[in-house]
């Protein structure tokens, strides 16, 4: 019972240590595959992984929920055979009813589904459907949508989505006051996965980092780049400082 008792007291104590020294999350850059040549997808996608990609952004668009089409479960399945297993797949699921897609998403060897609470009427239940089929759970939300609104069910997934620009498009201009959004979901949630998209480049990191997001989505800046390794490398340098110092000053 004592040495139970002991035990139990040394776990807390080593939590207290090492939250109080260390954050629960990590600098992540998932380049946006939107902006590369689509014809070749899959070897665009492992130059990404080789260039130091920590997990790769895909971009579903229905040309209903958005203004635009890219590309569904079928492409998914293929880019997983050509990648392999490792890479990690953050599903950007800008359509309309999500629900339909979950399943298929899942057998195409989807690791991440990330849906638009703007989308579905009924997001706890969405959020059950993505966790029984394996997959871990993003919620998105677009420029209009508050971040209150997004809240009730922060703790309930692995990472939140604030979009710096209206979804839709590759390389548009990055929304600087969407950061507000960021920092208040830091406050909150101190260990919640926060990835920003959109606009997001050498220009805009600091801002992003600042704030607190972790995940960061590059398309244009990276992808449209000589040297892919040196963005991506820049990009996770300047978010780990900033987790690093946030560290320090708790
Ligand atoms: C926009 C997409 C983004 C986009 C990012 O609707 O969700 O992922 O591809 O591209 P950049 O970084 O060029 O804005
Ligand atoms: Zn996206």
């Amino acid at each position: 019972m004592m040495r139970l008792t002991l035990r139990v007291l040394a776990a807390r104590l080593y939590a207290h240590s090492t939250s109080s020294t260390s954050m629960a999350y990590s600098a992540k850059i998932g380049p946006s595959i939107l902006s590369s040549d689509l014809s070749c997808l899959g070897s665009e996608c492992v130059r990404m992984m080789e260039c130091g990609a920590d997990y790769l952004h895909l971009d579903v668009m229905d040309g209903h929920f958005v203004p635009n089409l890219t590309f569904g479960h079928p492409m998914v399945e293929c880019l997983r055979k050509s990648v392999g297993q490792d890479p990690f797949f953050d599903m950007h699921m800008m359509v309309s009813r999500p629900e339909q897609w979950v399943k298929p998403m899942a057998a195409a060897g989807a690791n991440q589904y990330t849906f638009h609470l703007e989308a579905t009427t009924n997001p706890g239940n969405l959020i059950k459907e993505i966790r029984e089929s394996g997959m871990k759970v993003g919620l998105a939300i677009k420029p209009g949508t508050t971040v209150e609104e997004l809240a009730p069910w922060a703790n309930q997934i692995d990472m939140a989505l604030v979009m710096t620009v209206e979804p839709g498009f590759g390389g548009q201009k990055f929304m600087e006051d969407m950061m507000p959004k960021v920092s208040w979901l830091r406050s909150q949630f101190p260990s919640l996965d926060i990835e920003v998209d959109g606009g997001v480049g050498p220009d805009t990191i600091h801002k992003c980092a600042e704030a607190g997001a972790n995940m960061i989505v590059s398309g244009s800046a990276v992808i449209g780049s000589d040297d892919p390794r040196s963005v991506i490398a820049l990009l996770r340098t300047v978010v780990a400082e900033a987790i690093q110092k946030r560290s320090l000053d708790r």
